[in-house]
This record gives structure tokens, sequence and C-alpha cells, in this order.
């Protein structure tokens, strides 16, 4: 089983002077890694689905590396989306074979860093131009990591930057990547990631047992909820009581999960959908935003702060 899949959807990697060197360099790092070049793979762009949606769900990290080519992803890769993600995959009531799988996007960029402003000739931010791949990982229940991108990546001889200085950029970003996938592996960041996972199916439980919860809190945690302010293990329970006697049934479904590193040791910015139906039978189906607050207690993530916002209109 190979833990990271990388796509690379450079559409002449051969012709390449930065994708290239980082796609040798993440092959040579990393191990148990399948370097998918779709340039080699399908130069008539007809894409294996089977093939690459297997090399999909063998893979715990997968790497998407591409040149920005009109503020979006190459053709080639765009095709290999439109094809892999397909239905009862990636989305549908049966398309979950991606969730919980880590993405990383990993861009070379022609134009420098300052275009990239609302004051610059290219308006937007890097961030901002991404949000269509952002919300395909979030619709497929892909985690979805700060993209990693390096400016100035066009090396045309006597115009454009030097040849060793676009090489030199290309090394230091596939270090850049090889250390975030490293982190992913074995990390705290999945820890987390799993522990969020856990959280939400037991509320959907709403098992009478509170303790599932409390091994996850730490004993000072405070929750801002839209039911109150509730504080330690006694303050969950109470809240936790009040919610057991509100509704009959629950159902949550991540819709988005950003895990970063904070000053207390990670945040977990969470969008989840409540599909509940109350003690009265009344249907409920509401969107919130979470904000957790974690640090490591032995090894074990704990959740310090927990704020729930209701998402209106
Ligand atoms: C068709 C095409 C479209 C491009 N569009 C953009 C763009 O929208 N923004 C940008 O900053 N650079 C753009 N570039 C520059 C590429 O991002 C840059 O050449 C590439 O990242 C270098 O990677 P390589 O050395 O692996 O080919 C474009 C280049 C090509 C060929």
């Amino acid at each position: 089983m190979s833990k990271v899949v990388v796509i690379s959807g450079h559409p002449e990697l051969e012709k390449s002077n930065t994708n290239k060197i980082i796609i040798d360099q993440l092959g040579k790092e990393i191990e148990s890694i399948d370097v998918r070049r779709l340039d080699t793979l399908y130069p008539n762009y007809q894409i294996d689905v089977e093939a690459e949606q297997q090399a999909l769900l063998a893979a715990d990290v997968i790497v998407l590396q591409f040149p920005f080519y009109w503020y979006s992803v190459p053709a080639l890769l765009k095709k290999w989306l439109d094809d892999v993600f397909s239905y009862n995959f990636a989305y549908g009531s049966k398309g979950d074979k991606l969730k919980g799988k880590e993405l990383i996007t990993s861009i070379t960029i022609g134009g420098p860093a300052e275009s990239y402003d609302p004051l610059g000739y290219n308006h937007f931010t890097i961030e901002q131009l991404l949000h269509p791949i952002q919300q395909t990982a979030y619709l497929a229940g892909l985690n979805y990591h700060a993209p990693i991108y390096t400016h100035g990546m066009v090396y045309i001889p006597g115009v454009y930057n030097t040849l060793e200085d676009v090489e030199a950029k290309a090394q230091a970003h596939a270090t850049r990547v090889i250390d975030k996938v490293a982190d992913l592996l074995s990390s705290q960041e999945r820890q987390v990631s799993a522990l969020v996972k856990a959280w939400f199916e037991n509320m959907d439980n709403l098992g009478e047992d509170e303790t599932p919860f409390l091994s996850e809190l730490d004993e000072n945690v405070v929750f801002h909820v839209p039911e109150g302010e509730y504080n330690g293990h006694a303050g969950f329970k109470d809240w936790y009581r009040q919610l057991r006697n509100m509704f009959d049934t629950a159902s949550h479904t991540l819709e988005q999960v950003v895990i970063t590193p904070s000053e207390v040791g990670f945040k977990a910015d969470l969008r989840v959908r409540l599909i509940a139906r109350t003690a009265s039978g009344e249907d409920v189906n509401v969107l919130v935003n979470e904000e957790w607050q974690l640090s490591f207690k032995s090894d074990q993530p704990k959740i310090v702060r927990y704020q729930v916002d209701v998402v209106t209109g």
C-alpha cells in the first residue's frame, strides 16, 4: 500500500524546469510513494479511471503537483479530476471513498508574489484562486491543507530568472512538500484529525456514557456553544445531558476540516452540518462553524477550547 500518491499534472514534464525536479525529489525521498505522471500515462488525455481510483484508495496522503496555468490546474489535471472524482466515489450517497485522506496541493507559479494581491496585476491571492479545489476537497471529505507554492518559477533565457535560480527554488519547494508529508504521516495532526472524527461519531450515537468524550477533553476545557458557556468535565456533562434531552437522533456531517498549528498546539476549524430530530418530533438542519483549540498531554490531543457559531444565511 503506497501511503503517498503524487499526481503530476504537468503536461510535458520532460520540458519542465521545476516540476520535474520536485517530482524527482519526492520520488527519491518519500518511502512508499506512487508517482503518477499523467503526461506519460495519458498522452491522449484518456484517463484510466479504475487505475487512478485504486491508486487513491491505497493512499493516505494525496499530493497534487502542478504548474499554475491560467490561474488554475493544467487541462490534463482537470480532466483527471473530472473523470476520477466520480459519483459514488468522491461524492454522492456512497461517495465516501476519499473521506479522511489528506490532500496537499503543491504548485509552481510563474508570477511574482506581489502580483497576487488586491493591488497587484493578478488581483487575487493564490488561496482565493484555489477555492474551487478547496471546495472539491471539502465535498469529497478530503482534509484540505494550506497549499504549498513557490512564485517566480518561469525561466525564459535572458528575460526571466536564471536556470540555477529556478532550479534552487524547485529543490527548496520539494523539501517543503517532503516535510509536510512527513508531518502528516507521523503526526500529531493525524491524531487531531482522528479525534475530530471520533468525536462526531460519538455525538451521532448520543450514548448515555460520557466517558468517550471525557477522554478527549482537557480537564479545564471551556465550551462556548449556542446553549451557553460550560467549563471543565462537569460543564461538558451538563451540556451533553441537555443535548441528549433535546434530540432523539442526530447526524453530524463534517463538511470542512482544517487543522493548523496554533499557540497551544493545534486549531481545528470545522464546518459541521447537523441533521437531527428533536424529542418533540421537529426536524433540525443547521450548519455550524466550530473552532477547537487542542493541546497535547502525554502524547494525546485534548480539547481545551470549543467554540460553536451557527452559520446564518
Ligand atoms: C499555459 C500556461 C499558462 C500559465 N499561466 C500562469 C498563470 O496563470 N499564472 C502564473 O503565475 N504563471 C502562469 N504560467 C507560468 C507557469 O506557472 C510556469 O511556467 C510553471 O510553473 C513552471 O513550471 P515548469 O518549470 O515545471 O514548467 C503559465 C504557463 C503556461 C505554459
